[in-house]
């Protein structure tokens, strides 16, 4: 009788390493598509990544059939995880409904969610491009939308929408200084260009703007590596692809070099837009990834990610060719794993 409870116990013991190491994924492969740890593709779109303690996580536009289909609700999708490889769907950190009366009719957006932690109050808190028709005119209402929570999977709490610094504000990027300052980038129109405004201490709010950078540009990101900040963003063409550019300073404030490419232009950034540069400060070595989404506006729940380590050096940011790639978190080493899956 004790061999075979031995025996069963044995053989469960083994189907779940088996099943563990079966599911855990070695690499990121750009632009393939990226199952989360129970087998389906990521759902955060338009993302960002944040780090607390040991646990990366990733928020961005839930996007799945399920939930795309809903026009009612829109929906952000909270993933988490320790070695940015694998991750595990946390659930949809907010479920919310058309957030404003001045939204007319039935359609309106929530778009690249961005969430920071805030030390002080404890308390994570949800930025979102909150758009919809207003007066008749399409992406009139050009706000963000601001929403808390005391846990990172959420449920995160509605609070309001406004215009940062009153101007009008699509795409939004986030920032976070090695001081742990925090800072959102928005893209407004009438200005042709975009801000970087930090948030008030409790970052409930846009406080102060730091830079305006005139350059049409959206989808914008930044990283302070070795004394010099690198802004990057992409042109103003909707879900196509664009040779994305980048820009550099040695203050946040400016004054802000001239723009140039960080992919061969041809490639349209390797068919993909910018969404946020993340360093990776690891024992031996710090590592930048770009973080891209290739959208595909007729099935968006298909749309995939282009996550790239950079070579970035004296002002300059470069996207390999995209390949697979693999990084230890605990060192920051990156290494590729060519032709594989081929
Ligand atoms: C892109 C923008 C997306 C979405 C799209 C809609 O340029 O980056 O977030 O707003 O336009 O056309």
């Amino acid at each position: 009788m004790l061999k075979i409870f031995k025996l069963i116990l044995y053989t469960t013991a083994t189907l779940l390493v088996f099943n563990t190491l079966a599911q855990k994924q070695l690499v990121i492969n750009p632009g393939e598509k990226w199952a989360d740890m129970d087998g389906n593709h990521i759902q955060a779109h338009g993302g960002g990544v944040i780090k607390i303690g040991k646990t990366y996580y990733w928020y961005g536009e839930q996007r799945s059939k399920e939930f795309d289909i809903d026009t009612v609700h829109h929906y952000v999708s909270c993933y988490a995880s320790k070695d940015l490889i694998n991750w595990k769907f946390k659930g949809n950190a907010i479920k919310l409904a058309r957030p404003d009366t001045a939204l007319e009719g039935k359609h309106w957006v929530l778009e690249r969610p961005k969430v920071y932690y805030n030390k002080k109050t404890k308390k994570y808190v949800m930025y979102m491009h909150i758009d919809g028709v207003v007066k008749g005119k399409r992406y009139g209402f050009a706000s963000v939308g601001v929403a808390i929570s005391n846990k990172p999977e959420g449920p995160f709490k509605y609070l309001n929408a406004f215009r940062p610094l009153g101007k009008e504000s699509r795409d939004i990027g986030q920032f976070i200084d090695d001081d742990g300052s925090a800072y959102l980038i928005f893209e407004s129109r009438p200005s042709k260009g975009f801000y970087i405004a930090k948030l008030s201490d409790d970052f409930l709010t846009v406080e102060k703007e730091v830079s305006f950078i005139q350059a049409p540009l959206e989808g914008g990101a930044i990283v302070h590596y070795k004394g010099l900040y690198y802004v990057i963003g992409s042109a103003l063409t909707s879900w196509a692809p664009n040779p994305n550019k980048v820009a550099t300073a040695t203050s946040l404030a400016g004054p802000w070099s001239t723009f140039s490419d960080i992919a061969p232009p041809e490639t349209n950034t390797y068919s993909s837009q910018s969404t946020m540069l993340l360093k990776v400060e690891g024992k031996k070595q710090t590592t930048v990834l770009y973080m891209g989404d290739r959208w595909k506006p007729s099935a968006q729940w298909d749309s995939r990610y282009l996550w790239m380590p950079v070579e970035i050096q004296e002002g300059k940011v470069w996207i390999p060719k995209p390949k697979p790639w693999h990084i230890n978190v605990k060192t920051g080493e990156v290494r590729y794993i060519e032709q594989i899956n081929k």
